[in-house]
């Protein structure tokens, strides 16, 4: 049985990656270096303090700044992104997945997002995808980072629901182990090689629905 659907937001729900990438690129090279495409994977689903030290050790710079400072430099990388965010439309979301958020909702399935992210209601409000959500849990009420269940057991918790009724949509490793640990069923979003671990894997939303999934998951 399936009575919760809870979404990670950036990779799954909208392509924020790519923004947050843009942000610390910019913060590495008035740091004086380069920060790549292939470092900024590691940032994925990492909370921004924590991928603020990933930035800082790809420069060689671990260790450098105050506590202080480093709440600067991280301050600095959030309005730049907000900046991209605030330029954020409908358009950004996924392919297929407001659909199926409507095709979810239509069975009586609750819906959650779990977002490592503080910016998660800015975006959601941005891209008008919060009417599609029963309950929001991010970054401002999460003190442990994926892999730690946190984020999915209070999103579960929230709308009442059991971990083994939850199904978790997830782009990276660390969110399919948190899925787990929670005792939730996964699915691995995109293709990203690291999510063998997921319960099933998914392409894309486009096309995809609420029946497909519980074929597919829900057999036993
Ligand atoms: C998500 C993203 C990470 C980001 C984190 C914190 O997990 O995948 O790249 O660092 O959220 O986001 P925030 O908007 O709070 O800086
Ligand atoms: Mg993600």
């Amino acid at each position: 049985m399936i009575d919760c659907c809870i979404f990670d937001l950036d990779g799954v729900v909208v392509d924020t990656a790519r923004y947050h990438y843009l942000a610390w690129a910019a913060l590495a090279r008035e740091l004086g270096f380069e920060f790549t495409p292939v470092q900024g994977e590691a940032t994925k689903g990492v909370s921004r303090m924590a991928s603020l030290e990933i930035v800082l050790r790809a420069g060689g710079l671990e260790g450098r700044f105050s506590a202080a400072e480093r709440e600067r430099l991280a301050a600095e990388k959030n309005a730049r992104y907000l900046r991209f965010v605030s330029q954020m439309t409908p358009a950004e979301v996924l392919p297929g997945v407001a659909a199926f958020l409507h095709d979810v909702r239509s069975r009586g399935v609750r819906t959650v997002l779990g977002s490592a992210s503080k910016n998660a209601g800015t975006i959601l409000d941005r891209c008008g995808l919060r009417p599609l959500f029963d309950a929001v849990v991010d970054g401002n009420e999460v003190s442990r980072a994926k892999p730690d269940p946190e984020v999915f057991l209070k999103g579960a918790a929230a709308v009442d629901a059991a971990p083994s009724v939850c199904v978790v949509f997830e782009d990276a490793a660390a969110g399919i182990e948190a899925a787990s640990r929670a005792g939730m069923r996964s699915v691995g979003v995109g293709g990203g090689a690291s999510l063998s671990a997921a319960t099933m894997r998914l392409e894309t939303f486009a096309g995809f629905t609420f029946e497909q999934l519980a074929m597919k998951i829900d057999r036993d």
